[in-house]
């Protein structure tokens, strides 16, 4: 009797350490966001249109092969003042190679209304 009540603490403690342990194995490895392209492409919509679908004279996004997306972006992000450019090597700048790929992606998925 005398045991179990002193080693309760003790398992209580362990316990309470373990949570802790495996809660930072999660902060570590978070699960990866299944939306995260389209979220990063809704950042463009403003300009670009629903789903890289603009309207008017903005250029549309939609159906464009990730290739073209991810190299003109780069071009945006790399070049200090590129020709005729107004905006997009300020927005360019604002997202990782990997982040461009995603959003890359998500447009070349998408169907192209016009
Ligand atoms: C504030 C408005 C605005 C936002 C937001 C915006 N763009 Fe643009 N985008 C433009 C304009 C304007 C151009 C024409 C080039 C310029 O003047 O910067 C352009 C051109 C482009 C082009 C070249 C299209 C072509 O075929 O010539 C690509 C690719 C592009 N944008 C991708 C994106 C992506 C990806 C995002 C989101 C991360 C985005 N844009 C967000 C305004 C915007």
């Amino acid at each position: 009797m005398q045991i179990s009540v002193r080693t309760a603490p003790k398992l209580s403690v362990w316990a309470g350490v373990l949570a802790l342990a495996s809660a930072a194995a999660q902060a570590q490895a978070p699960a990866p966001n299944p939306h995260l392209a389209r979220n990063l492409a809704a950042t463009c919509a403003n300009c670009h249109g629903t789903n890289g679908n603009a309207r008017g004279e903005m250029k549309s996004l939609a159906g464009t092969p990730a290739e073209r997306t991810v190299a003109l972006m780069t071009y945006y992000k790399t070049t200090p003042q590129p020709q005729g450019v107004t905006i997009m090597h300020q927005i360019a700048k604002g997202y990782t190679d990997e982040q461009i790929k995603l959003i890359a992606g998500f447009f070349a998925a998408q169907q192209p209304r016009k």
